[in-house]
């Protein structure tokens, strides 16, 4: 299959959604990272999105909504009549925007996209592109992150068609993310608002919304078996390049967000040093994240070290996927480097 790229405009838009109805496959910009879009309420269609990824079916999907409007996901069968009142909270304070809320389940929404559970993730996205894109098409799209499975999301379309060229018809190029990392998700489901993944929405700004307390600590959900929130298996998002997380501040530059790419494990030679952000703000750290992994890993480094990540509200997020991006830590002994591959529990 020929991977075509093409700007987003009214017209693509309008391919796009045609692609879409045929039950094929369309990448997409969001606010947070490039979507690989399929018909979210036809299993066909998501079969596809698993296929295309080499995503085990085990893994549920995100449902971008047309509308912020809950009731009308309900109405629809997206999302179960019992919405709980801390969503509708969320909805109108973070929508659009990057946030996604497990709900429970509509019976307008196939098996296939929630991997049997019967909750369901939903999001209404900032991006204008993408908006205009569910406007037109008027029904969910499901958008897993449009990267093969345990890879670097993609930020821009090239990236997208590293990742899958010539697996999908189409991409929509609507230029580099801006947020750069994926959407906060926050299970709603349970007694208390549980984070499941940490993003550029913090636990303390919905804690603070909805006036009780949230559960931000989302360690022990990695590597259980099933999976809670399958997404969060400690291995994922990994660079090719084995990549280490210094236990202290790396000394050859007095920058924070600095990293380390390799030239060899001989700390005798020159590495490379890299920044991701020069002014030190955490959002283009996070902004410039999996692009600058992404290209470190074209490089060929045998190694990558990174800095202990600085607090700042974004610091849980960067901090979880660089984790879990991670091989293993890193310690300076006797002028050189100890690696230590990470414990998988
Ligand atoms: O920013 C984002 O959320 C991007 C853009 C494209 O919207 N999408 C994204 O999708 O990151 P994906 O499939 O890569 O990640 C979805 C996450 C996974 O961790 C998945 O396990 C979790 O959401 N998830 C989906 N449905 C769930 C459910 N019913 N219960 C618990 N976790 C769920
Ligand atoms: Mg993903």
């Amino acid at each position: 299959m020929k991977t075509r790229t093409l700007p987003v405009s009214k017209d693509s838009i309008l391919e796009a959604c045609k692609i879409l109805r045929q039950g094929d496959l369309v990448a997409f910009p969001t606010e947070t990272v490039y979507g690989l879009g399929g018909l979210g309420l036809r299993s066909e269609s998501i079969r596809k999105i698993f296929e295309a990824k080499g995503r085990p079916s085990t893994d549920p999907l995100i449902l971008h909504l047309p509308s912020p409007d809950l009731k009308q996901a309900a109405e629809s069968g997206v999302i179960s009549d019992l919405v709980p009142d801390f969503a509708r909270v969320l909805s109108k304070r973070f929508w659009p925007g990057p946030l996604t809320m497990i709900l429970p389940r509509g019976s307008a929404t196939p098996l296939e996209v929630t991997a049997g559970l019967n909750t369901v993730a939903v999001r209404y996205p900032a991006h204008p592109a993408t908006r205009g894109l569910l406007t037109e098409l008027q029904e969910p799209l499901a958008g897993p992150s449009a990267n093969r499975f345990g890879r670097i999301s993609p930020t821009d379309a090239q990236a997208v068609l590293q990742e899958l060229d010539g697996k999908i018809p189409l991409i929509l190029d609507g230029g580099e993310c801006s947020t750069g990392i994926e959407s906060t998700v926050i299970s709603l489901t349970g007694a208390t608002p549980t984070i499941l993944r940490p993003g550029a929405i913090t636990a303390a700004e919905i804690a603070q919304v909805i006036g009780c307390n949230v559960i931000s600590d989302n360690s022990s959900l990695h590597d259980k078996t099933p999976a809670i929130s399958p997404g969060t298996l400690a291995s994922h998002y990994a660079p090719q390049t084995p990549l280490y997380i210094s236990g202290h501040p790396i000394e050859y530059f007095d920058s924070p967000y600095q990293y380390i790419l390799f030239t060899s494990k001989n700390p005798t030679l020159l590495p490379h040093v890299r920044i991701l952000t020069q002014e030190g703000k955490p959002e283009v750290a996070a902004q410039n994240l999996y692009r600058i992994l992404r290209e470190s890993d074209s490089l060929g480094a045998p190694a990558i070290l990174f800095d202990p990540i600085p607090d700042s509200p974004l610091a849980p997020a960067i901090r979880d996927r660089i984790t879990r991006a991670s091989s293993g830590t890193a310690e300076r002994r006797n002028g050189g480097w100890l690696f230590t591959a990470r414990t998988k529990n």
